[in-house]
């Protein structure tokens, strides 16, 4: 049997905006290192450049805006550095809440919280309460944040739910996982971008980005831009997400 034509109206090639990005912060070091500046310097400027990036994905009209601030596996990295990074957060929070607050933003961290200093803690509690209410963009914060962990987290909430009769094992479906992810009601990530040229997710979003497009960007995090914003939904734009299924144009071909 023929199948009925396809609507290319309807269904342009191509793609449109993104809903969520995701951004993997990386090359603060290096960009430090290439200045013959102490590697704080990078950290602080990287600071700068989240700024940056919440303002622009804000312009650009992004609903959801997840950064890669602390990775599990950053714990080991020299404990001055991690001092470094965990004071970073809380001026960030102490500094930018209010604007972020007045710009209708809302704050939402994803992430183990359980063995993190307890101000630091209750810094990322009080910007999740604070900005609750707020229907502008959502500014995902992934601190001390592993995918893997939160999958096994969600594992483990699912077995516990199980044991208590509160689900049948045998109903488990991607939705029941999903629900039990830090990211529960966030829609996946469209676009997942990394500076410094590295191209590799480093236990990023590994659940959430099955489908995201990855652009890999060869600057580091401090220069990142506007314009660097711009330019990877650029290329994001230019991409044709299938999903598995078939070319649209190549629908039509066999059809005809
Ligand atoms: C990203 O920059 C910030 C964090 C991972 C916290 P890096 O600190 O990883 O900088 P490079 O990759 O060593 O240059
Ligand atoms: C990923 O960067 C984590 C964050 C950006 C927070 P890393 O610098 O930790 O990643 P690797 O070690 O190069 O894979
Ligand atoms: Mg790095």
């Amino acid at each position: 049997m023929m199948k009925p034509p396809i609507d290319h109206d309807l269904d342009p090639p191509g793609t449109s905006a993104p809903v969520h990005v995701g951004i993997i912060m990386d090359g603060n070091g290096r960009w430090a290192k290439a200045r013959g500046l102490p590697r704080y310097e990078g950290q602080r400027r990287g600071v700068e450049a989240v700024r940056r990036a919440v303002r622009s994905a804000g312009e650009l009209g992004l609903r959801y805006l997840t950064i890669y601030s602390f990775s599990s596996e950053n714990w080991s990295r020299p404990a001055e550095e991690i001092s470094d990074l965990m004071g970073l957060l809380k001026r960030f929070i102490r500094n930018d809440l209010a604007e972020l607050h007045q710009s209708n933003v809302r704050v939402k961290v994803i992430g183990a919280r359980a063995n993190l200093a307890s101000d630091v803690a209750a810094l990322l509690g009080e910007a999740e309460e604070l900005t609750r209410g707020n229907d502008g963009l959502t500014l995902v914060v992934a601190f001390n944040y592993g995918a893997r962990q939160e999958m096994v987290e969600a594992a483990r909430r699912l077995a516990a739910d199980a044991l208590a009769g509160k689900i049948d094992a045998a109903s488990i479906d991607e939705a029941a996982f999903g629900a039990r992810l830090d990211t529960a009601g966030i829609p996946d990530p469209d676009l997942v971008i990394r500076t410094s040229g590295e191209q590799r997710l480093s236990n990023f979003l590994l659940w959430q980005a099955a489908y995201a497009e990855l652009v890999f960007l060869p600057i580091h995090w401090p220069d990142f831009d506007h314009a660097a914003f711009v330019s990877a939904l650029a290329q994001y734009a230019a991409r044709e997400r299938r999903f598995g299924g078939v070319a649209p144009e190549k629908i039509a071909q066999s059809a005809s």
